[in-house]
């Protein structure tokens, strides 16, 4: 099972992401995770992409490329993956040569969008996400898997927003034609619970996937 999740920030990528990796029992790949992880490390790519990343624009395609083709080749994505913010627009797509299953597509207005956002808390140790009014953790402010400080994250900032809004709909939206010419899109309304649109995702994966096909 190959599925990319496709959606405007704060869609839900990383929410479901993470409960279709443990329904599954397979990784979830989050470029965004990865770059973050970079940033936190103080690694040189880290260092490169740090303000790029905190205005809401985008890392290199060759960058990009470099680091998910090393985490797709660890030995527990050989059975599968959840990408979740990649491919973003069409050269990474063009790029990619990996055979894939589905893309799910989390569609959803942006005014709930802003909001989601405008709360996200996320644990800077395990990459949960949470809301301080939708998704709340069991003590507030803190992770539930490891009790770390939950923070903000910079480009949730309303400024870096309303670009990656921007940024989307120019450079991702178009991967959204792309992939329904190959018979992979399959849209999910992402704007009930998180556990409804997890089940409508699993229903939507069980009853539709494509023989994994390479373009
Ligand atoms: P990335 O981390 O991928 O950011 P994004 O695509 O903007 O998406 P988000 O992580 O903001 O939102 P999400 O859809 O995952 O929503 P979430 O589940 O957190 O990338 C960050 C940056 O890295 C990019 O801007 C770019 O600069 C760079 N980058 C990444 N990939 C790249 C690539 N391939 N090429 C180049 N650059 C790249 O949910 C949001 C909030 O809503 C949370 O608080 C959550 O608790 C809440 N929530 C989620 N679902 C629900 C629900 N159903 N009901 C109520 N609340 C919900």
């Amino acid at each position: 099972m190959r599925v990319v999740l496709l959606g405007p920030p704060g869609a839900g990528k990383g929410t479901q992401g993470q409960a279709l990796a443990v329904h599954y029992g397979i990784p979830h790949v989050a470029t965004g995770d990865i770059v973050r992880d970079h940033i936190a490390r103080g690694t040189p790519f880290g260092r490169k992409v740090e303000a790029a990343i905190a205005a809401g624009n985008f890392a290199s395609d060759a960058d990009i490329l470099y680091w998910v083709g090393r985490r797709l080749a660890e030995p527990d994505a050989q059975g599968g993956y959840i990408l979740d913010g990649f491919p973003r627009d069409v050269a990474q797509a063009e790029a990619f040569d990996a055979a894939l299953s589905a893309v799910i597509v989390l569609d959803i207005a942006e005014a709930e969008l802003i909001a989601r956002l405008a709360g996200r808390l996320v644990c800077p140790v395990c990459d949960a996400v949470y809301h301080t009014d939708l998704c709340q953790p069991r003590r507030a402010g803190v992770c539930d898997n490891d009790s770390t400080a939950l923070v903000r994250r910079p480009d949730d900032e309303p400024e870096a927003v309303r670009n990656r809004l921007q940024v989307y709909q120019t450079r991702t939206e178009p991967l959204k034609a792309y992939y329904e010419r190959r018979g992979l899109l399959r849209c999910i309304d992402a704007s009930g619970p998180p556990e409804a649109v997890t089940g409508d995702i699993l229903r939507a994966l069980s009853t539709s996937l494509a023989p994994e096909r390479v373009f």
